[in-house]
């Protein structure tokens, strides 16, 4: 039985008040629908199906690289309609599970006994119980424990009202059931909607078993209606994430000030301090500590290396053993080479810093080879830029460049090259040379300094 999922997304999302649609808000980095898709990718189905309104042209255009097919419901007459605009795509003997856009937590373990628990042609509903049940749609069990139906919120009476049990909207059946039922609804509820809950009632008069499955937790099935509830998800998913750190070996200095927002493979006794904030794919070796306030993206860290505090790093690779920061920039292209360092305000780009070399204070560093044990004094800058290209720098074996120096590219500084302080470099240094590039120095003896004026009198 091939598993076709479908992920309603035409809600307007009016209460997010945002000109962004609501599934295109961001948990963790990811959008909410694209969280959905990937946990939905996890169980191999058939088809994913993204139930998409007017307006949604912006979330289609923005999501266009995922594996699904986008099926338009023109007009939001209820989440009973919103699946049956699916139907036309799927198999009979096939079967259905809904889930939700703006349902960002939901995991893959739930889902997978969701389906394996509900049997071919019967129904199975993800619950949960909520101490504060109002708006939700309610489970109603008959003496036997039995679900017959589903009640919403705005439809029910006093004592259904008091039903703590309640419908995530998370659910499964056959296409064929849904084939039956969902054109057979009605729209004569408090809401003048086509309910999908309403299957549930239709399965019970049709003699087919109606199964509910508990939540893992409250977060998984929590959807996000408001910027409140999708911080509160957030801070849920950042905690829950400083938790599985900590748990595989990560000291995490502040497990409410840890951001992750993509995919970390932090390795045991890593020091995590306050406010570190990992996006996308970012590796860290065995011991290395990074400091406080610390942004880092895209990056692979060796073992034992020290980021100090508010350093930026992108797209950067680092061997075992180095150091960088405090107040550091490494963007795209950076590699640092075993045991580098890199100081405070050095800004690197596309440059290679060699073994042991040290660029430790002040510098830019762009478009540039360094080799091993090279010395980049302070006040450093390739000048790779002429305006129109790039061009590059090649800096040798055991070079040692004076502070302040303007290294105007295209240049090579040939192993064991030494420069002066000061110097603005023009052309290639040969090996073992010392190259100086700076005026004279003059002196003036006796020399008058300038008298301040006298205020004339008023
Ligand atoms: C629904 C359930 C309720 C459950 C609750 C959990 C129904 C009738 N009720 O209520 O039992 O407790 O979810 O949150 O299903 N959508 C569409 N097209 C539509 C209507 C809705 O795509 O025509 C999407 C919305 O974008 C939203 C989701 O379906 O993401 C839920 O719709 P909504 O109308 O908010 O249902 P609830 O009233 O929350
Ligand atoms: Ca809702």
């Amino acid at each position: 039985m091939g598993l076709n999922v479908v992920i309603l997304a035409a809600g307007k999302g009016t209460r997010m008040k945002s000109d962004i649609p609501k599934v295109m808000h961001k948990l963790a980095g990811v959008p909410m629908l694209e969280r959905v898709v990937n946990t939905a990718c996890e169980l191999s189905p058939k088809s994913i199906q993204v139930v998409y309104g007017n307006g949604g042209d912006q979330v289609r255009e923005a999501l266009a690289h995922l594996p699904v097919k986008w099926v338009l419901q023109e007009e939001q007459l209820g989440t009973g309609h919103a699946v049956m605009q699916a139907l036309p795509h799927c198999d009979d003997d096939d079967r259905i599970l809904v889930l939700y856009g703006d349902v960002p937590l939901i995991s893959s373990e739930t889902l997978s006994q969701l389906v394996h628990n509900t049997a071919d042609q019967a129904v199975g509903l993800v619950v949960t119980l909520l101490e504060d049940p109002t708006g939700m749609g309610r489970i109603v069990r008959d003496e036997m424990g039995n679900i017959t139906a589903i009640v919403e919120h705005k439809d029910a009476n006093e004592q259904q009202l008091k039903i703590k049990e309640i419908n995530t909207g998370i659910c499964t059946t056959s296409v064929r059931n849904l084939n039956t039922w969902l054109p057979a609804l009605k729209n004569n509820n408090a809401q003048g909607e086509y309910y999908l809950t309403d299957i549930v009632s239709q399965a019970v008069q049709d003699g087919v078993s109606v199964g509910g499955i508990l939540a893992k937790s409250v977060e998984e099935v929590q959807g996000v209606n408001d910027r409140w509830q999708l911080a509160n998800l957030e801070h849920h998913y950042q905690y829950e994430m400083a938790k599985q750190l900590t748990l595989q070996g990560v000291a995490v200095m502040d497990v409410h000030r840890t951001y992750v927002r993509g995919n970390v493979q932090i390795s045991q006794d890593v020091l995590l301090d306050v406010n570190v904030v990992m996006e996308n794919d970012v590796k860290i070796g065995k011991h290395s500590r990074i400091g406080p306030n610390c942004c880092i993206n895209n990056t692979v860290i060796g073992e034992r290396c020290v980021i100090g505090a508010h350093s930026v790093i992108d797209g950067a690779i680092l061997e075992d053993d180095c150091e960088v920061g405090p107040f550091a920039r490494l963007r795209p292209g950076t590699v640092l080479k075993r045991g580098a360092k890199v100081g405070n305000f050095v800004e690197l780009k596309k440059t290679t810093l060699g073994e042991g070399s040290k660029a430790n204070h002040l510098a830019y560093l762009g478009d540039a080879e360094i080799g091993c044990r090279v010395n980049v004094g302070a006040g450093t800058i390739t000048c790779n830029y002429d305006g129109a290209n790039k061009h590059k720098t090649v800096i040798e074996d055991e070079v040692f460049i004076g502070t302040n120096n303007s290294l105007v590219a295209p240049l090579t500084l040939k192993k064991g090259a030494t420069t002066g302080a000061g110097s603005t470099i023009t052309h290639d240094v040969a090996a073992d040379s010392l190259a100086v590039g700076r005026a004279k120095q003059r002196d003036i003896s006796g020399w008058q300094r300038p008298l301040k004026k006298t205020k004339e009198p008023a």
